[in-house]
């Protein structure tokens, strides 16, 4: 579906963000024919040593890098290079944003805006208090929106306060609060699986589920974001944003419709729910490590003291798992378990749901203990699902193997988008339920809030070495599970 005309306007149009993920993602959407030809993608940025060519320049060399296919002929790139613009300007000079107006002027109908602020959390007040200021949000001619980058936030307080400033200038249907895990297509797979298919509902609670596991984990380390990272840990990277966001998805009741606060009234009665984490009882339901050195692919990495800009004494833990109970009639006491880290083996990320064991095991003289059922929906390396069952060994004997039926998603022949270009296509559609809504955010501060709480408190971290699994003392919240933590590599 192509999107109406707009004035895509990316605030931090010289950063990562926007070099690796959105201009590759907008040219996409171009390839695919989902943006209107006379949108607009404008830069802004304060740079003054930036003009008309090397944004150009700028936009092409990230293509090149990261979509090469979207300008492999000169018409493609022609017509991307016609919708790029270039404001100049610090974000608080009210002048800046004249230009911007003069750069936005409607033309062909093209009176919508989205505003993306790929800049630092700390500078989104002030971008949006300025864009009121400059008139530029007022949606007399067309739709003005506001895409936002997590953290939002650094904590429940922060996080209510960030939401009531956005309350005094937009109203919450123009925000758009990016969580790229609802973008990608395993996660979206999730609610089509639950609510297009009448099979598994019926297994779908307590009765029939032990406990699900949501894993992420990655090889890479912490990169070049010490200065976040450091006071952000695993804990709120990864947990208190995407992973809860995968676990509303698991847990929630059928949407009245696919609207998205209809879906997102769903999911917050989830988080709603979740059990508040004594906090006195932070190490029976949250363990955290950080990496020491090790070796990754058979080269050697840095312990996560000795990365570029960390304490040397730092506490901040590059591996967390969480323990979640969600008090309703569907989940009461099926543990949900979070666990994400950097510096591990493998790079996957999987959402497993584990099923209890039959109430009599007819098969103990050949196996003690069946493995149990599981469904393993996989975001990475490949999408697809995995549904393990146990069955008959083929031949004369009575053995039992474990069967997996699998099911690759690249199965339905189609070429998945990326997370990005699904998110930007539906903040140009005013698509809402792939963006967290104000009161989602801040219930998952909530969830969080004890353990980030108890991890302040000196206290000393376990570390494990860069390239195994191996974290101390990550059994422990296993209690009340049937069997282990799913091995990743
Ligand atoms: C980001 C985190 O939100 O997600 C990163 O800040 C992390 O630390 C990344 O590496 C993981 O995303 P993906 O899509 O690669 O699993």
């Amino acid at each position: 579906l192509q999107a109406d005309p707009c004035n895509i306007v990316i605030f931090g149009a010289s950063g990562d963000l926007t070099r690796r993920k959105l201009l590759p993602a907008l040219a996409r959407m171009h390839h695919w024919n989902l943006l209107a030809p006379n949108s607009r993608i404008i830069g802004v940025m304060r740079d003054p040593s930036w003009h008309a060519e090397r944004w150009q320049s700028y936009v092409h060399a990230s293509l090149e890098e990261f979509h090469p296919d979207s300008i492999n002929d000169d018409a493609s790139w022609q017509s991307i290079s016609t919708m790029l613009e270039l404001t100049i300007g610090d974000l608080t000079d009210a002048s800046m944003y004249q230009r911007l107006r003069e750069n936005m002027k409607s033309s062909n109908g093209r009176t919508n805006a989205l505003f993306y602020l790929a800049i630092p959390p700390q500078w989104y007040e002030s971008a949006v208090s300025a864009l009121h200021q400059s008139g530029l949000l007022d949606e007399s001619d067309g739709f003005r929106r506001i895409v936002i980058e997590k953290p939002f936030g650094s904590d429940l307080e922060s996080a209510c306060a960030l939401n009531l400033t956005f309350r005094e200038y937009v109203k919450e249907s123009q925000v758009y609060r990016i969580d790229h895990y609802l973008g990608k297509e395993g996660v979206q797979n999730l609610m089509v699986f639950r609510f297009a298919n009448t099979v598994f509902e019926p297994l779908w609670n307590r009765n029939y589920i032990d406990h699900v596991q949501i894993s992420v984990s990655e090889t890479i380390g912490v990169e070049y974001r010490a200065d976040y990272y450091e006071k952000a840990g695993a804990l709120v990277d990864m947990i208190q944003s995407h992973l809860i966001q995968v676990m509303t998805l698991v847990a929630m009741e059928a949407p009245v419709s696919l609207d998205g606060n209809a879906i997102r009234d769903e999911k917050v009665k989830v988080l709603k729910s979740v059990r508040a984490i004594p906090s006195d009882q932070v190490d029976r339901f949250a363990v955290r490590a950080q990496y020491a050195g090790g070796t990754i692919d058979g080269k050697r990495v840095p312990a996560y003291r000795d990365e570029p800009d960390v304490d040397p004494a730092s506490t901040a833990e590059t591996f967390a798992a969480l323990k979640l109970y969600i008090d309703n009639w569907r989940w009461q006491d099926v543990p949900f378990l979070l666990r994400t880290g950097k510096r591990l083996p493998e790079r996957v990320s999987e959402i497993a749901i584990r099923f209890k064991q039959p109430p009599k095991n007819l098969f103990a003289h050949i196996k003690e203990h069946l493995p149990q059922n599981e469904l393993v929906f996989r975001l990475h390396p490949e999408e697809g699902m995995i549904f393990l069952l146990n069955a008959k060994q083929p031949g004369l004997n009575d053995q039992l193997h474990k069967l997996a039926l699998d099911a690759p998603y690249a199965m339905t022949g189609s070429d998945s988008p990326e997370a990005y270009e699904t998110l930007l296509h539906d903040a140009l559609l005013g698509e809402t339920a792939l963006f967290s809504r104000a009161d989602e955010v801040e219930e998952s501060w909530r969830i969080v809030a004890p353990v980030m709480e108890a991890w302040k408190q000196p206290g000393s971290i376990r570390f494990y070495e860069a390239g195994s699994s191996d974290i101390p003392d990550i059994d422990t919240i296993m209690e009340g599970c049937i069997g282990c933590w799913r091995d990743l590599s």
